[in-house]
């Protein structure tokens, strides 16, 4: 059954409190509920309804009177009173029992929550919608040493202990933990000189994974009260590191949950990259406590105003604490290479939906990374004052608020007296829009002239026009800059800028910083991306020019034609012997585009990519440009050694980024010798996992596989990568056996989320693997979701998305995936989550 926007109702009852107890038993868990209820005036109808799922209820109470509620599979319905009054009811769960991990599970023999979108329903009776905010009391009795739960502690004794949380929230807030925990604990004063205490739970044995994401959270709290304005507002946070859970973390309050994935670092057990995901995802977190948690969501139809404003946070705040461009070029990459592939295909949808069946199956790249470019163009069109101006009304007009991206918009509107009427449209209108541009050159004037298009997307046949911030800068030939940055602001389908008084035609230098989520067409020749890389001033132009340069040889390659090489080899050269550009950023430009980026450009371009003749081409590029910097390779990766003791920082991590590449380089010349070197000596997981990455690529790793997993058995992050690399370096046509021998080995885990994904996620993103003529890719990942399904359906849900891209291919392998996605559609009692999913990419 499909929800809609315009359906949208305010609730009936709102809530003035609720007092939870929570009496702890693995498969019998007893929960009692007191919820103070009063009439809403807002609301039209007094039907008393409460959410409720896989509850067994024991009892209930109005106001101290037992009744009899008419329960079906989604919740309540009640005779009460249209004046204030007390409910009460007890009901008995399962925590042992719940696979799904959604409401209260137990993993590792810990208890713990997950209530986003739609859990709390399955720990009580309860309206479970954002809109209804309260404040909480929780009570745990339990014999385990720790009791967690949402806002400040109040009170405890043997056994038990209680929780108050006084500012309202919404119960997709709630958090509960339970367990055999130890923290490291540390304090921050804030601004006003408040002490709030930190604490970080673990199991024991991980306490020395945890200092970095304590340090990042502090960095976390200072920012934000730097830069937002916005600082902590109760007297402890805290963080737990959970085992199995579905996503990445929860910004519970007060109680953020993580995948241990999330937060757990140390340098032997994690990469650079996993270092920094972990520091902005503790500020993504954090930074939700304020847009998030004080000001919510009223519906889920607004679930971008929260995940999309707090992507901008934290992708802001990495780009502070680290190298704005590299920060920025890495958000891009994870833009197309997700949302552009999503926005794409049959599962696009707008940044605010109209409709949905499963709420989880829109915490989408969408919702999340193109919310967060949308938000970035407003930054860029108010430009930054006006951008704070507009925050600090936000805050001060929505604190304790469910709003809405009507509300954020009005925001907009009257601090800066901009009409976002044609903005919005970035919210309503799916697709990705395609943005062409043509030059005209005469007397000393330029011009650009811009057309804009959005191709259809499923439902949305006609698209408007959108207002496009173009940043904007012209270089002369000399590679100087002759009209700085400016932003050109497109508002028309088509339209035209000019530059008058030049003394030569320029070469112009387009989206800078990537200013808009858009796919940019200009015809150029080789040599004048190849001067771009050389001389734009703005370091993503910079990089997108060798980026273009290298589909163009690689799309040449696949097509049979002559791919302009010698121009590429040239300027991949010289931008790699420029000491001024910093490791990280060559690395990236090092880094040749990804095969499924390839099969998407080719489909764009009207051509049916094959993906065997994708991972082909780039095979044979590589080794061109390994030949081609033989000499260079020694020298370089010399620089790249670091003498100091290891250090997560931007700076070292871009070193040895540059000397991964390097070493991947050298790896097709030696054989892996190299490799094996790196893999003996490192002292750290980059090295460690980059090294055993290039001996796999070189059908050299079976000792360092063995090795690995013999050193790495006890520790479960560090297996996901060795089960990963297995996946995502295996020969084409192995790749799907590799899955499958993996999947049966002792270690491997269906219901735990990190393990499932570190094989059939490597899977789904290994193009030539996955779409390997034989079709045994998309078999095995149709058995395995179809076993997944009923013990998860969320992950379950999300492995469907592999076959998102199915309108791309040739007929032979669009028929074997419209076949394992009809065998999945088919099997008994599929869930909702899947159904929806696969019942989308089946119908577009
Ligand atoms: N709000 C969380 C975050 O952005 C994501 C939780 C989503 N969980 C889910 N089951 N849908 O960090
Ligand atoms: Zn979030």
């Amino acid at each position: 059954q499909t929800i809609y926007l315009s359906d949208y109702t305010p609730p009936a009852y709102l809530v003035e409190d609720v007092h939870l107890t929570f009496r702890l038993a693995p498969t019998a868990t007893r929960v009692i509920a007191r919820i103070n209820f009063r009439p809403n005036p807002e609301a039209k109808s007094r039907a008393f309804f409460l959410h409720g799922e896989g509850l067994k209820l024991i009892w209930a109470t109005v106001d101290g009177q037992i009744v009899q509620p008419g329960i079906d599979e989604d919740g309540l319905t009640a005779e009460v009173p249209d004046a204030p009054f007390t409910w009460e009811a007890e009901v008995e769960i399962d925590p042992a029992g719940n696979t799904r991990l959604e409401g209260l599970y137990l993993s590792n023999g810990m208890y713990c929550t997950q209530c986003e979108a739609e859990g709390f329903r399955r720990i009580t009776y309860y309206p479970d919608r954002p809109d209804v905010m309260a404040p909480f009391t929780v009570r745990i009795e339990g014999e385990e040493p720790v009791l967690l739960s949402n806002g400040n502690p109040t009170d405890h004794g043997p056994g038990w202990a209680e929780w108050t949380d006084p500012w309202p929230k919404p119960s997709y807030l709630f958090a509960l933990v339970a367990g055999d925990l130890v923290a490291r604990e540390d304090s921050f004063t804030t601004r006003n000189e408040r002490e709030v205490a930190l604490k970080l739970w673990v199991r024991p044995g991980d306490e020395h994974k945890t200092e970095w994401a304590m340090e990042s959270l502090k960095a976390s709290m200072k920012w934000d009260e730097e830069v937002y304005g916005r600082e902590y507002d109760l007297d402890i946070f805290q963080i737990v590191a959970v085992s199995d859970f579905n996503m990445g973390a929860m910004e519970n309050k007060g109680l953020n949950i993580f995948n241990t994935s999330a937060v757990l670092a140390s340098p032997d057990t994690s990469t650079d990259a996993n270092f920094a995901r972990i520091e902005g995802i503790v500020a993504h977190e954090y930074f939700h406590n304020w847009t998030g948690n004080r000001i919510t969501c009223r519906d889920w139809f607004q679930l971008s105003l929260k995940e999309g404003l707090t992507v901008f946070r934290d992708q802001s705040f990495s780009a502070d604490l680290r190298s704005a461009a590299v920060q920025r070029i890495e958000d891009v990459m994870a833009l197309r290479g997700r949302q552009f592939r999503e926005d794409n295909g049959p599962l696009a949808h707008q940044v605010q939906p109209d409709s949905f069946v499963e709420i989880n199956n829109f915490y989408t790249a969408t919702i999340y990374e193109k919310g967060a470019e949308v938000i970035r163009m407003l930054h860029t069109l108010v430009g930054p004052d006006d951008y704070r101006k507009a925050l600090d009304l936000y805050f001060d007009r929505h604190d304790g608020e469910a709003a809405t991206i009507d509300d954020w918009l009005n925001v907009f509107e009257d601090a800066t007296g901009r009409d976002l009427g044609q903005f919005k449209r970035w919210y309503k209108q799916a697709g990705t829009p395609r943005l062409s541009v043509e030059e005209q050159w005469e007397d000393g004037t330029y011009t650009l002239t811009f057309t804009q298009d959005t191709p259809p997307t499923p439902g949305q046949d006609e698209k408007a026009p959108l207002v496009i911030p173009i940043v904007t800068g012209l270089l002369g030939p000399n590679g100087d800059e002759v009209v700085p940055s400016q932003v050109l602001e497109m508002t028309e389908k088509t339209q035209s800028f000019t530059f008058a008084g030049l003394g030569a035609k320029p070469v112009p230098s387009i989206l800078r910083g990537f200013s808009a989520p858009v796919i940019l067409t200009r015809e150029a020749s080789p040599e004048e991306r190849a001067f771009l890389l050389a001389n734009d001033t703005d370091p993503f132009n910079r990089w997108e020019a060798g980026r273009m340069l290298a589909k163009e040889v690689l799309t040449a390659m696949v097509t049979g034609k002559e791919p302009p090489l010698d121009a590429y080899l040239g300027a991949l050269a010289t931008m790699l012997r420029d000491d001024s550009l910093e490791p990280a950023f060559r690395a990236l430009a090092l880094h040749l585009p990804g095969e499924d980026d390839m099969a998407q450009t080719l489909h764009d371009a009207g051509i049916t990519p094959d993906p065997a003749r994708i991972h082909d081409a780039r095979e044979t590029l590589l080794q061109e440009v390994a030949e081609h910097l033989q000499d260079s390779l020694p020298r370089l990766s010399a620089e790249m050694v670091i003498e100091a003791p290891f250090a997560p920082d931007a700076e070292q991590a871009g070193k040895r980024a540059l000397a991964l590449a390097l070493l991947r380089l050298t790896t097709r010349l030696d054989g892996g010798k190299a490799a094996a070197k790196v893999y003996a000596e490192a002292d750290n997981m980059t090295l460690s996992l980059g090294a055993l990455g290039c001996l796999l690529d070189a059908e050299a790793g079976e000792a360092a596989l063995a090795d690995f997993e013999a050193r790495w058995a006890g520790d479960a992050l560090v297996m996901d990568k060795w089960f990963m690399m297995q996946v995502s370096h295996a020969a084409p046509e192995k790749a799907a056996d590799v899955a499958a021998r993996l999947a049966e080995h002792p270690a491997f885990n269906m219901k735990n989320p990190n393990r499932f994904r570190s094989v059939f996620g490597a899977l789904a993103m290994h193009p030539a693997g996955f779409h390997h003529a034989s079709g045994a890719g998309y078999a095995l990942m149709a058995d395995w979701i179809i076993r997944l399904d009923p013990l998860n359906p969320q992950i379950a849900a999300r492995m469907s998305g592999a076959f998102e891209t199915i309108g791309r291919y040739d007929a032979d392998r669009q028929g074997m995936m419209r076949e394992a996605l009809e065998r999945i559609a088919a099997s008994e009692g599929l869930s909702r989550d899947t159904g929806e999913m696969v019942g989308r990419i089946l119908r577009a």
